[in-house]
């Protein structure tokens, strides 16, 4: 039995909670495969609204065992205060796993997110201030500190020194800071230790276990495409790879054990952050898809810079991932516009490029060649097949199918689970 794969096809929230949430009954295990406390991912059920941000959305499915991967940076103290706001709404949080393997976010990368960003001045990133970049940058560094160091504490202590040694260098004579001291961040480590033991897995022999059993599982991917930190927009990225094959790196799921790699994309373009974005809207419609949209972070709060579907992006994340379908979220958000552009290549220095321009400085100076589409004023939060959309948003449905390089299997018409309509069974096909 297969693995199939949720990956975030434009710059983030394109609903891969809600997408996790619809197939979540239907799979026995959920991994999420990168980031960690920077992802936001919003799942609706019944009403209820829940979003999860370490934690792999697939924990709200009660019958699929939720695992973080090996690809994951893990602040603990984040990690049990969601665990703890989950169990006191009621979830049941007992099945979830965490990788040995996986990396800690340590109370400095916090300080040095935060502080590196203010160093940028104007070319900050605009992070999340989670310290997600300076775990990974550890991690490749080698001087990263791992679940598992957890448990015994001379390496704990020697790792904590090995990288702190430099960073306190850098706190005190670049950043004008305090040193950090050893001993507190030993200490917070081994204060999460009982907590974390009974969690800690070998994750890869588990999730490959469970695929030889004929088990289902699916890999929940934070962040997107365009943030991916080979193929995104650097460096106005995140510091893992959200892409499929970072996926398959990330949970130890080797890719010809992978079946469907389903990139969620919505009707038009959202990005949180700094960086480059060529349809993006400076005018009232882009407040209007703001608020029509709930365009706010789910995880610091900042309002999502709003803008339209970008064809050239979509081509560019399905060839990428290799996508086999894409689930074409928020449509609903475009009822009552009366013409929907849609970008369908970039003129680059009076150029018309149809693809993703090679370099950084020509994707900032891209603008889009926009195609219109005539819109649709009819409510479609109720359709539930193909044909209950009107002609016209069916008609702009079928544009971005033929534009993007895959086929869209599943449209969302509003943020709860059955407001859905499935074109392709997503796991069967
Ligand atoms: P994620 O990070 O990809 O999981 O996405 P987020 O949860 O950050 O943002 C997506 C937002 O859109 C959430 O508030 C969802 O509840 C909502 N949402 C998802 N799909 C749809 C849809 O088809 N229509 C509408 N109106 N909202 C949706
Ligand atoms: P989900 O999984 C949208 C963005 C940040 C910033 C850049 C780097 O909910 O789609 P980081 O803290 O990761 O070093 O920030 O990446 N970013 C996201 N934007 N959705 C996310 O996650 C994001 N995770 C990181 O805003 O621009
Ligand atoms: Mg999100």
């Amino acid at each position: 039995m297969p693995a199939i794969m949720i990956v975030g096809a434009q710059w983030g929230d394109e609903g891969k909670g809600k997408a996790t949430d619809l197939l979540g009954g239907r799979v026995d295990f959920v991994v999420k495969p990168n980031g960690g406390n920077n992802a936001g991912h919003t799942v609706v059920v019944g009403g209820e609204k829940y979003e999860l941000k370490l934690l792999p959305a697939g924990i709200l499915s009660p019958n699929a065992v939720p695992i973080i991967g090996n690809g994951c940076v893990i602040n603990l103290e984040a990690l049990f205060q969601e665990i703890d706001g989950l169990k006191a709404r009621g979830a049941d949080t007992s099945k979830l796993r965490v990788s040995a393997n996986a990396h800690l976010v340590a109370p400095y990368h916090q300080v040095l997110d935060k502080v590196t960003e203010r160093f940028l001045g104007k070319r900050a990133i605009g992070t999340t201030g989670r310290g997600i970049g300076p775990a990974y940058m550890d991690k490749v560094a080698r001087l990263g500190i791992r679940v598992q160091d957890v448990f015994d504490a001379s390496i704990l202590r020697q790792k904590v020194e090995g990288s702190l040694q430099q960073k306190n260098e850098l706190l005190v004579k670049v950043y004008n800071r305090r040193a950090i001291s050893i001993d507190e961040v030993v200490e917070y480590f081994l204060g999460f230790a009982d907590r974390l033991r009974p969690l800690m897995v070998d994750s890869t022999s588990v999730l490959n276990t469970a695929l030889d059993e004929g088990k289902v599982v699916l890999m929940e991917g934070g962040q997107a495409t365009f943030l991916d930190v080979d193929h995104g927009t650097y460096p106005f990225v995140t510091s893992s790879n959200p892409t499929a094959g970072g996926a398959s790196v990330g949970s130890g799921i080797g890719p010809t054990r992978i079946s469907r790699t389903v990139g969620i994309i919505k009707a038009y373009t959202t990005r949180v952050g700094a960086g480059p974005f060529p349809t993006e809207l400076f005018d009232e419609m882009g407040e209007c898809l703001q608020k029509t949209g709930g365009e706010f972070g789910v995880n610091t709060g900042r309002p999502r810079r709003c803008g339209w579907y970008d064809a050239v992006l979509a081509r560019q994340a399905s060839r990428v991932n290799g996508f086999t379908d894409y689930f074409l979220t928020k449509l609903d958000v475009l009822t009552g516009i009366e013409r929907i552009p849609v970008c369908v290549a970039y003129d680059v220095d009076g150029v018309r490029q149809d693809e993703m321009p090679m370099t950084q400085t020509e994707f900032h100076h891209a603008k889009p060649i926009f195609e219109y589409f005539a819109g649709w004023t009819e409510d479609i939060t109720g359709a539930r097949t193909l044909t209950d959309l009107p002609r016209n948003a069916q008609l702009y449905v079928q544009a971005l199918e033929s534009m993007s390089g895959t086929r869209i299997s599943a449209i969302g018409v509003g943020p709860d689970r059955d407001q859905t309509i499935v074109i392709h069974d997503l796991i069967s096909g």
